[in-house]
């Protein structure tokens, strides 16, 4: 087998190069933009802080006011696919036009700004697609650090189609994970492990307990505790041992070695010991909705919740507080709640705002009744806005008359929904 030697001196790779285009501001320029002000409505108890407005405007405000801190930033912006989004009931959503350089640009300004307002043991996943996701990577690297990146997952999102252009289905999407630091909380997820997998735990010890035998070495030679003999043997030329030696003693007193007839040691791995075989950078999972019976808000390009679950499971803790910038239909911002995190969310769309109250208050409904004409006999159900999930709420005071607006030309069942909101922005 070939192996791979490091080399003792790691070549520094920060600020060799970047991504050049027209219009590109300096970091200065993008901090010093002129912020937005904001008014709001407190609830009591709140979950969250949701604000409307144009997040640039918005994460601004924030880092003015010190307002806050994140542990763990999800956003999920435009792919820049060239389309006008509509929700199943025929409502229109957003616009995803940016192309090229404008694309970049206005995703890069708000990274700039999102890293200001990240703690020190904060993530930041940013979901993409094939499009744009090679220029964002070195966006990123140019922002948070390369040393700082930390994987490019890739995720089924779609079950396979009919395509017919000459190429591969495309069935991924992908999410750069990088961290603001070396510091950053990190909860390894684990999943059960497959058939084929369980056939490697092949061995039985006298105990009667399955185990498989995994080296006790990894490629690369290193001068540091692990590269020091152990009970008189050096590693293997071009490997260490995945341990101190103090280590490999305690993994020796406990039974965790097998020493084979001729003298060589290997680790023994547990089944009853494993938590599951550790998540690894391909997620298969977690496919948007693709059926009539999956539960959704209706909004469009809507994530897949246990998505969101696993990412605030593994890079968040309980009371951590979390924001989506581009907040869509909310699912991050109720999976949050739901797994006790507190969260701040934006969106510049009145029908993200009106999806993310409705979502709150009335929960999901099933992807079969989401067309007009059977929403619309489901709609007479009254909205208990406010009183399931409360949350604040805040908006950028340019944009009240266009809230206020939508509000007005929406069916009347759907103003009564929102008599709350409306008497808040009637106050302003
Ligand atoms: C892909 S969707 C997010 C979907 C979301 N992850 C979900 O699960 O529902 C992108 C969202 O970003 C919002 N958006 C786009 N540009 C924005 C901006 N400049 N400020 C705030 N929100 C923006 C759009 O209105 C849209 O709701």
């Amino acid at each position: 087998m070939a192996i791979g030697i490091s080399l003792s001196e790691k070549l520094s790779l920060a600020g060799d190069y970047e991504l050049n285009y027209k219009n590109k501001k300096s970091i200065e320029e993008i901090l010093n933009y002129e912020s937005c002000d904001i008014e709001g409505e407190k609830s009591s108890a709140p979950v969250g802080d949701l604000y409307f407005g144009d997040n640039k405007d918005i994460l601004l405000n924030f880092i003015k006011n010190k307002k806050y801190l994140f542990d763990l930033v999800y956003i999920d912006p435009p792919f820049s696919t060239g389309t006008r989004f509509e929700s199943r009931t025929q409502n229109h959503a957003y616009n995803d036009e940016l192309q090229g350089s404008k694309y970049i640009e206005f995703i890069r300004e708000r990274l700039v700004l999102i890293k200001e307002l990240m703690s020190e043991n904060a993530s930041i996943y940013v979901h993409l697609d094939i499009k744009m996701v090679c220029e964002i990577k070195l966006i990123m690297d140019e922002i948070f650090g390369r040393s700082n990146f930390r994987a490019l997952i890739t995720r089924k999102k779609s079950n396979p189609k009919n395509f017919t252009s000459k190429t591969y289905g495309n069935i991924s999407d992908y999410l750069l994970f990088y961290s603001k630091s070396d510091q950053y909380i990190w909860n390894r997820q684990f999943v059960e492990p497959s058939e084929n997998h369980l056939k490697e735990y092949s061995y039985i010890d006298n105990q009667g307990r399955r185990h498989m035998r995994v080296p006790l070495h990894a490629p690369g030679e290193r001068n540091g505790e692990t590269g020091k003999e152990w009970k008189g043997m050096m590693p293997p030329k071009g490997k260490h041992w995945q341990y101190p030696p103090s280590k490999l003693d305690d993994l020796d007193k406990s039974g965790h070695i097998h020493w084979s007839t001729t003298g060589n040691p290997r680790r023994k791995v547990y089944l009853d010991e494993s938590k599951g075989v550790s998540v690894q950078d391909i997620w298969m999972e977690f496919k948007d909705a693709h059926n009539q019976n999956i539960k959704i808000t209706g909004y469009p390009t809507e994530k897949n919740e246990f998505l969101l679950e696993r990412i605030i499971k593994a890079s968040s803790n309980k009371n951590s507080l979390i924001l989506d910038c581009f907040a869509g239909s909310g699912t991050t911002l109720s999976v949050s709640t739901d797994l006790g995190r507190r969260w701040v969310g934006v969106d510049n769309s009145c029908e993200s705002i009106k999806t993310i109250y409705e979502r709150f208050s009335k929960g999901l409904k099933k992807m079969g009744i989401h067309n007009k004409s059977i929403a619309s006999k489901n709609n007479d159900q009254p909205l208990l806005e406010g009183l399931i999930k409360n949350f604040n709420f805040f908006l950028d005071i340019k944009k009240v008359e266009l809230l206020k607006n939508y509000i007005k030309n929406l069916s009347e069942t759907n103003q009564d929904k929102f008599s709350n909101l409306k008497r808040f922005l009637e106050k302003l």
